[in-house]
Formats: C-alpha cells, structure tokens, sequence
C-alpha cells in the first residue's frame, strides 16, 4: 500500500483508534479497526521455530504452543559461520509464518555476549558484532523473501539476565558504536526489518521504549528504517514518551490504559497529533505489506523442515580436538554411546523460544552402525548428583567397547531465558563421568550439548570433543552423521572458550551493582579482549577443525597504500590437501599497528564459508571499506580511519594467523582541534600547522639559543634527568606552564598565539 493511501486512512481515523493501534489486542495479535478495513495481525515467538499459541498465552514457555520445528538455536547457526545456512533457517520460517498466519516472527535475537554468563546466550549469536550482523542479516532476508516480517531483538545493550526489566547498562558512545550498535547496524541497514523489538532495560539512564536516540535519531534517520518498533513483552514504561521516542507498539495489551494516557496526553497537547498519525502510518506500513502479500496457499511442511534442521545442524557443529584422528568413527568399530542425552538430547533452551517441537531424534535413534553400538545413560540431570549405580555401568559399557562417546552437557535449569549462569561450570556428576569412562577407555569421545562455553576439566583426558550446541531438533542424527564422517565438520566457535570464569573481561562487574551494569571493559569484550592480553584460553574465538586439511597461499592486496574511501581488495587462495570434501570458514583480520586510540590487537572484519573437493583451490576475495580500518572517535562523534599502517591478517581462528600482509592507509577525515592554554606542546607540534605557528612563536619570545639554554638547565645532571624524560616533559607541557618557566613570558602573548592556533 502506497504511503499516501495510508496516510489518508490514518486522516480517517478517530484520536480513540489511533491511540488503540499503539497497543496489542491481546498476547499476540495487533488491533484492527474493522470499519476501515485495517487487519489485526499475529505475531509470534522465534526465532528459531514457531511458537505460536493458540490458546493460554505467556511469554516465558510454559502454556502449549503448536507443534512445530524446532531448528538449532541462535548459538549453533551462529558457529555455522554460514550466511547461507541463516537464510534458509529464514526461508523456512517465513513459510511456516505464512502458513500459519503470522506476520512477524520475533527474531532474530542479535545481542553480543558481553559474558557467557548471560542465561540467555544460547539465543544469541556471537560475541563478535560482525558474526551477529552478518547472520542475522541472512536471516532477515530469508524469513522476509516470504514477505513476513522480522523482529530483530532486543534492541538493546540487554546483555544479562539477572534485573534485565529494570537494570541500566552504562557504556560509553565508543563501546557502544562499535559493540553493541554494530551488531544490529548492518541487519538494519542492508536487510531492513519490518520491525525491531525494543528490550526491557535501560541504557544510559533512559528505558530503551523511550530512548530517542536509538529508536529514532539511529535506528530511522541513521540506519534508514522503516518498519515499526514494538516493545518487548510488557517493556513499556512511560507510554507518551515512548511514542515520543520512537516506539509505536506495545506489546502485549495495554488494558486500554496506555491508549488514555496517548488520547488525554494528545488533548492536554502535552503529545502533537502528529506524532501520533506518523506512528500508525509507520505501523500501518507494515501490518498492510503483510496483508496484501499473504500466501494462502504455503504449507507448514514439518517433515521437510525437520529434515531441514538437520542438514543446518551439521553445518553448525564445532569439531573442537581430534587427537591422532579419532574421529570420524570407522565402520564395525564396538562404540559404546554414554549419557542420557545420546537418548533424550538438550537440544533447545528455556523461555519464550521454547519449541513443542515435532520429533526429537536422538543420536541413539540415528546410529548407523547400530549392532556395533551399546549404551549406558550414565547420568540423570533432573539433579546434579553422582548415581553410582549409573556410573558402575557405563564405565562397564565404555570398557567393552573399542570407544566411548559421552554425549553430555547443560541440564536445562543451568541455562534458561530469565536467569543468569552463576558459574561456567558442567553438572559435577558428569565431569566425574567423564573422568572416569577416560579411566578405562583411551579412545573417549565428548559431544556437547549446551548453549553457552563450558570449562572442560577432564581436556586432556579425552581424544575428541564436538560442540553440538543446542541444535536444534535433529541434533541427533546430524551429531551421528558428524560422528561417523558422512558430513565433515565445518563449524567455528563464534564465542571464546576461556578456561575458567575469572578470565573473563566482565567477570568482576557483570551483573552490576544496585540495577547499574557498567561496561567498563569497553570495546574490549571476547576475543578483542583475551587475544589484546594475550591470555591462554580453552578455546579461541573462529576455532574448528576438519577431517580434511586447508592450506593457504597467495595473500593479496589490490594496493599498498589507499586513502580510506577507496576501499581494499584482498584475495587469498584456500586449498583442501586432505582427502576428504570439506568446508573452510575463512577469517580476515585487521590490526592497526601504530594507532593513537586504544584499540583490540586485532578484530575481524570479513569472513566467509567455502566449499573444497579433495586438492581443489579456490581464490576467495574480500572488499574492506573504510569502515574496517576504523574505530567510533568520540571527539567528532563519527567512525575514524586513521592514518596509519595496518596489517591484513587471514586466521585460522583469532589466535591463529597464518597470512599477514601490512598497508597503509591515509585518513580522509580531519578532526578539528581546538587549542587551549591547556594543550601541550606535543599536541600542537603533532599539528603540522600547529608545529609551524609555535615555533615561529618560541623564536621569537625567546630567540633559540635562549630556547636550548633552557632545556640544557632543565636538563642539569644529566644521570637524573636524561633525554628522553626532558622530551616527555616538554611533550607534556601544557602553553600555559611557559610562564611559570619562562622568565618574563606574558599571559597576553600566550593567549594571542592560542588564537593564532585557532585561527
Ligand atoms: C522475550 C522476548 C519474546 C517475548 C514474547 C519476552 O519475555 O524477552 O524475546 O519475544 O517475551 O514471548
């Protein structure tokens, strides 16, 4: 529908159906105003499935949805690294959407895992803004080419559990542009969402839901957005405000109470109609691109989409150690399968994702050498204690067999939507399992089911371990088909593994103190953070491993020196030199070298997934713009390349660079400075006109031979004060100590050549 249509329709409206459009109708469905002809809509839960209710509604999971399929959640198709692999995720959403009548799917849930605390991380894609926004852009575009709409979410800085309705997260503009802004930015801009979804919290002291300059000054005039925002399920504060602000719907119902406070408020003029109309043109936009595109005739086909699962599954799983080889499992060999979840996976998480899923297919189930196979349960995990009698058993299943695969993981209550994870830990029932299956059998075998890292104390004692993730419905025969080398593992870790909870770089302010959360490790979160400190971890950031070999070879760049808007292009060839077809995540790094600003020894800034038959090459290319050489500078309150030399780094993971190549790069941006009395010498000599003015200006107060006789005084005994520390002194001075320290030096003179400088 034309905009203009729809602002006549609007111009039709009562103040009283206007206000009625800014809230639901009821737990899931939007206001409709019948005379008009304008529909109410369904949303539903997402992202990684249908939760739709027909009947009680709750945000939380708890009262029946539809059957539906459930995919591997936003931890697992994140460690894809696969932009296609999001997008058909999306495709086959948008199609149960239109199938089941729903006009928005709520995600896909971008926040960056600030802590792997955070209870809701397996939702989540990465800690790495480039990784959200890349998949989360597939994703959009996938569930919107069935024109459904999407609902990245929650936008934002909602990086905990613990107060997440009430707690303000504090950071600066840099951490903020850079982190938390970027993972939704690219999604935004380059796959334009129907709608966002505000979160509970607060940033900066102001509620998301009436937070202007998110929901409107950079979401709509920035980014260019165009759909409508809603708030997340009973994230609304102050309603004026908010529809001030920039947030058009609430969500749920209101109870009407909020729509009188929208009509006394535009009476009392305390709210211009305007603002109003303009909302529900917004809303409107959108509720009728749904309407006029309905597909009557798509079909939830939940078979197909199980299958479905799978096969995105096995793009997903992470090999993480293979010593000598062990896996893939070679056929007839005795394997002995351990723990309840070979059985009855954890293959989803807890809270308004939570899936009534179709079939749960189990490793067990999918086996396919399965007179060779025996199995044990080993553990329970309704509660963390040891059952000896479970235990005795599987050490005896393991130690019959030529090989054990324990399938374990977190328990449902370790990890959930609502809570944070107090610590990193595995339940100690299943580390001891663990430990002890290792006792007995050389060739042990962990998969792991869990949505955020784990420590890993049995490491070395195990040959392999495959992050399974929560994948997802089909988690089971994609786990198997991994297992037993019918697919070769492709996934990469899209969060660091740190080996103990006290290295992480939040650990000792996440949370926040009296609902403040203060994000003081800045820019500095995940890799950006372990790899700057160069700190040992479990696992690194992009890590996975194959059953086949990749080379790399021929690093190129299209020049060795650009000006920052002429963009970069970088190629590099990839060989498999194993036997085996495989797929190869690869990774680009930039590092500054010799920046002013504080910046992570390196951060990624392109990547891409390819496919490679045994000996093949391929010659992958990347375009770096700008943007990747760049930093948020807050003094002009924009992104700064600065000039400089930077090194174009090709990783096997963040810790890994394999191929470097060093540019440079010339900024195209000034940033106007602004002498005072209080700049230092080295600030103005570091100026190129700066330099020329003071030092006209110093000849000619003091005439030079009286300038060195100075600094030879200064200097005297040269075994105290010696060169450097008289350089760093005078680099340090500022203008205005000339005249504590030069005789006769007027305040006058220094305050005409401050406004030389500024001139
Ligand atoms: C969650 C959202 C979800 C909404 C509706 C909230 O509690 O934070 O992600 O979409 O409920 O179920």
């Amino acid at each position: 529908m034309k905009r203009e249509e729809i602002k006549e329709l609007v111009a039709q409206m009562t103040l009283e159906e206007k206000a009625g459009l800014c809230s639901g109708l009821d737990f899931w469905q939007t206001k409709g105003v019948e005379r008009l002809g304008i529909p109410s809509v369904r949303v539903s839960d997402g992202p990684h499935g249908l939760r739709k209710q027909d009947g009680e509604s709750d945000h939380l999971g708890m009262n029946e949805s539809i059957q539906a399929v459930c995919f591997p959640a936003g931890c697992a198709i994140a460690s894809s690294f696969d932009r296609e692999a999001a997008q058909m995720l999306g495709e086959a959403l948008g199609k149960e959407c239109q199938a089941e009548d729903v006009s928005v799917i709520l995600g896909p849930a971008m926040n960056i895992k600030r802590s792997p605390l955070c209870g809701r991380n397996f939702e989540y894609y990465s800690e790495d803004p480039l990784v959200s926004t890349e998949l989360g852009t597939a994703y959009i575009q996938g569930v919107q080419s069935r024109n459904v709409g999407t609902s990245p979410k929650h936008f934002m800085a909602n990086n905990q559990e613990y107060h997440r309705m009430t707690s303000n997260s504090v950071m600066n503009e840099r951490t903020m542009r850079e982190i938390y802004l970027a993972a939704f930015e690219g999604a935004v801009r380059r796959a334009k969402p129907w709608t966002v979804m505000n979160s509970y919290n607060k940033l900066n002291g102001t509620y998301l839901c009436e937070n202007k300059e998110m929901l409107t000054d950079i979401l709509r005039k920035e980014w260019g957005f165009d759909g409508f925002v809603m708030t997340d399920w009973g994230a609304m504060n102050d309603r004026v405000q908010a529809l001030k602000a920039g947030c058009n719907l609430e969500m749920p119902y209101s109870g009407g109470g909020t729509d009188a406070e929208i009509i006394a408020a535009v009476k009392s003029e305390e709210l211009e109609e305007s603002i109003l109309d303009r909302s529900c043109e917004e809303f409107l936009n959108i509720v009728f691109r749904y309407a006029k595109n309905r597909d009557e005739t798509a079909v939830f086909d939940r078979k197909k989409d199980h299958e479905l699962a799978r096969k995105l599954e096995e793009e997903c799983i992470v090999l993480l150690k293979n010593e000598g080889n062990l896996l893939p499992i070679k056929e007839h060999t005795r394997t002995a399968f351990i723990g309840k979840y070979a059985k009855e996976p954890r293959y989803q998480g807890g809270g308004s994702s939570h899936i009534n899923s179709t079939h749960v297919e189990s490793a067990w189930e999918m086996a396919p050498d399965k007179e060779y196979v025996t199995y044990a349960k080993g553990f329970d995990d309704r509660e963390d204690a040891v059952d000896e009698k479970l235990l005795a058993e599987a050490v005896e299943t393991a130690k019959n067999a030529e090989m054990a695969v324990i399938f374990a993981g977190l328990p449902d209550n370790f990890e959930s939507e609502g809570y944070d994870r107090k610590h990193l830990g595995m339940p100690n029932c299943q580390n001891r399992l663990i430990e002890e299956i290792a006792k007995v059998q050389e060739n042990t075998v962990v998969v792991l089911h869990n949505g955020a890292p784990v420590e890993m104390p049995w490491i070395n004692d195990v040959k392999a371990v495959l992050e399974v993730y929560l994948g997802g419905q089909a988690v089971g025969g994609a786990a198997v088909n991994v297992l037993y080398g019918k697919t070769n593992p492709s996934g990469r870790l899209p969060e660091t593994f740190p080996v103990r909870l006290q290295d992480t770089p939040c650990y000792l302010t996440y949370g926040g103190e009296q609902d403040t959360s203060e994000y003081t490790e800045g820019v500095f979160v995940g890799y950006r953070y372990y790899t700057s400190r160069d700190m040992k971890v479990l696992f690194p950031f992009g890590h996975g491993l194959s059953y086949t070999a990749f080379d790399y070879s021929s690093l190129t760049v299209s020049r060795d020196a650009i000006r920052e808007s002429e963009g970069l292009q970088v190629t590099v060839d990839v060989t498999n030199t194993g036997s085996m077809a495989g797929k190869e995540v690869v990774q680009l790094y930039v590092a500054a070298k010799d920046s002013k600003a504080i910046r992570p020894v390196r951060e990624l800034r392109a990547f891409d997934k390819i496919a490679l038959q045994p000996g093949e090459t391929k010659t992958v290319s990347f375009m770096l713009d700008a943007r990747a050489f760049s930093y948020w500078n807050m003094e002009i309150h924009d992104w700064y390349a600065e000039t400089g030399n930077y090194e174009i780094q090709i990783g096997r993971s963040a810790e890994e660079m394999i191929l470097t190549k060093e540019i440079r790069v010339e900024s195209e941006k000034a940033i106007p400075k602004v002498f005072t009395l209080n700049s230092t010498m080295g600030e103005i000599m570091a100026d190129p006109k700066g330099k020329a003015i003071l030092e006209q200006a110093m000849g000619a107060m003091m005439g030079n031979s009286q300038a060195a006789e100075m600094a030879d005084q200064a200097k005297g005994d040269s075994s105290v004060i010696n060169d450097e520390m008289l350089a760093a002194t005078m680099e340090a001075m500022p203008l205005r100590q000339m005249l504590s320290f030069i005789p006769g030096m007027q305040k006058e003179l220094l305050e005409q050549l401050v406004a030389a400088l500024n001139a």
